[in-house]
């Protein structure tokens, strides 16, 4: 029989390393994961709510939405904008809604790129970005970050990245893997060159109602009306309303991106899901209390885990998160590379971590560690590497 022939680009592709880990520890039995940063609240009881309810009443629910959303979110979206960053924007001309963070990033980079054109990331940074860039025809440049340097922007060595073919520069503030809040002046840095070399910015936000300490507070490049030409913001109900299920987002964008971006977005699939789009109304008519106090349990959980790797340092060093829920330690112990100590440690602790070198050639030799699962699972797990950790001493 004959191999079917596919693209040479997905079949040079592996799998991202996050599903990949996420995968074995569902086939491990007992397995308790930190691999993957699914938050372990419930959709709020008012979301799930209001789509009981327009199942029922709503002759429309089953059916399209306009491409870039329906009315009455993009209006809620626009608002939202305006509250959380003090720039006004027109729901028509530049909301997007989109089907969640990784369809908006990949519709962004069809718009913007031809064969050959280059995307700048951070390394680490988040996987899917590279495999995203590479599907659509362009080559990642890894920017990359110091760990001595608690991982923030490197803006010395960001100049010799840029040339006549790079086209953007994806961030996500806060940082996921390492849980690093940027400087404002490196972002205005940031935008600035962007003007200069004709490059924008994507800024893929899933985290930024994650900010831990309030001497870190978080500066958003899009609340800055001069950069709105060079900056697009990508917004996901995932994490902070616990919907990575619903798969829901939006994008705010320069007008004249907005009128590509819908082309491709059509092309795609057509409309984000009409029962998540009302999920999305519901939850952003919840107010702020909702989102300040699964802010204030996943601050809690940092504090937590930081506890428990204070104790571990045998295992690992690590620099604290500021926001985000991850933390990205260095393996201290004895061990060949990350992928083979995370293959270790579900199979001989029963505790799934996700190996850092799928998060750039910066990340090899650390793990990260999604603590937005339960106490229950955080000290679990550390309680089992602990045990571990005694039965291997001297490793
Ligand atoms: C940086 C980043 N972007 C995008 C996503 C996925 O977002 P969405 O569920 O909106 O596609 C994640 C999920 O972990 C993420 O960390």
């Amino acid at each position: 029989m004959n191999r079917c022939r596919v693209a040479a680009t997905v079949a040079g592709m592996e799998p991202s390393v996050i599903k990949d880990m996420a995968v074995r520890a569902a086939h491990t039995p007992d397995a308790v994961s930190l691999a993957w940063g699914v938050p372990s609240f419930a959709t709020p009881a008012p979301i799930r709510a209001a789509v009981s309810e327009a199942l029922d009443q709503d002759p429309d629910i089953g059916r399209y939405s306009l491409p870039d959303g329906i009315v009455e979110l993009r209006a809620a979206i626009a608002a939202r904008h305006h509250e959380a960053t003090g720039v006004l924007v027109d729901p028509d001309r530049q909301v997007l809604v989109t089907a969640g963070n990784m369809q908006a990033m990949s519709t962004m980079l069809k718009v913007l790129l031809e064969a050959g054109d280059e995307v700048i990331v951070t390394d680490p940074g988040f996987c899917s970005h590279v495999q995203q860039i590479e599907l659509a025809g362009g080559v990642p440049r890894y920017w990359r970050l110091d760990e001595a340097r608690h991982w923030q922007l490197d803006m010395d060595a960001l100049p010799a990245l840029v040339n006549r073919r790079t086209r953007a520069v994806i961030l996500v503030n806060p940082s996921n893997p390492t849980g690093r809040i940027f400087a404002r002046d490196d972002l205005l840095a940031l935008a600035a060159l962007a003007r200069r070399h004709d490059f924008l910015i994507l800024l893929d936000d899933p985290y930024s109602d994650f900010v831990h300490d309030r001497s870190t507070p978080l500066f958003n490049l899009s609340s800055e009306p001069e950069w709105g030409d060079r900056v697009v913001y990508m917004f996901t109900f995932s994490k902070a309303y616990a919907m990575t299920g619903w798969r829901l987002g939006y994008m705010v964008l320069p007008e004249e991106l907005k009128r590509e971006a819908v082309k491709v977005h059509d092309a795609e699939l057509i409309c984000a899901p009409r029962v998540s789009q009302v999920a999305g109304l519901a939850a952003l008519r919840l107010g702020q209390a909702h989102r300040q106090e699964c802010a204030r349990v996943i601050a809690a959980r940092r504090d937590q885990i930081c506890a428990r790797l204070d104790a571990m340092h045998e295992l690992f060093a690590y620099c604290r998160p500021q926001g985000a829920y991850y933390v990205f330690p260095r393996i201290v112990a004895s061990h060949h590379d990350s992928r083979e100590f995370a293959l270790r440690l579900l199979a001989e602790a029963g505790v799934a971590v996700t190996p850092g070198a799928g998060f750039g050639p910066a990340g090899e030799h650390h793990v990260r560690m999604a603590f937005c699962v339960s106490e229950q699972d955080i000290d679990r797990a550390f309680d089992r590497l602990d045990a571990w950790r005694r039965r291997h001493r001297g490793m």
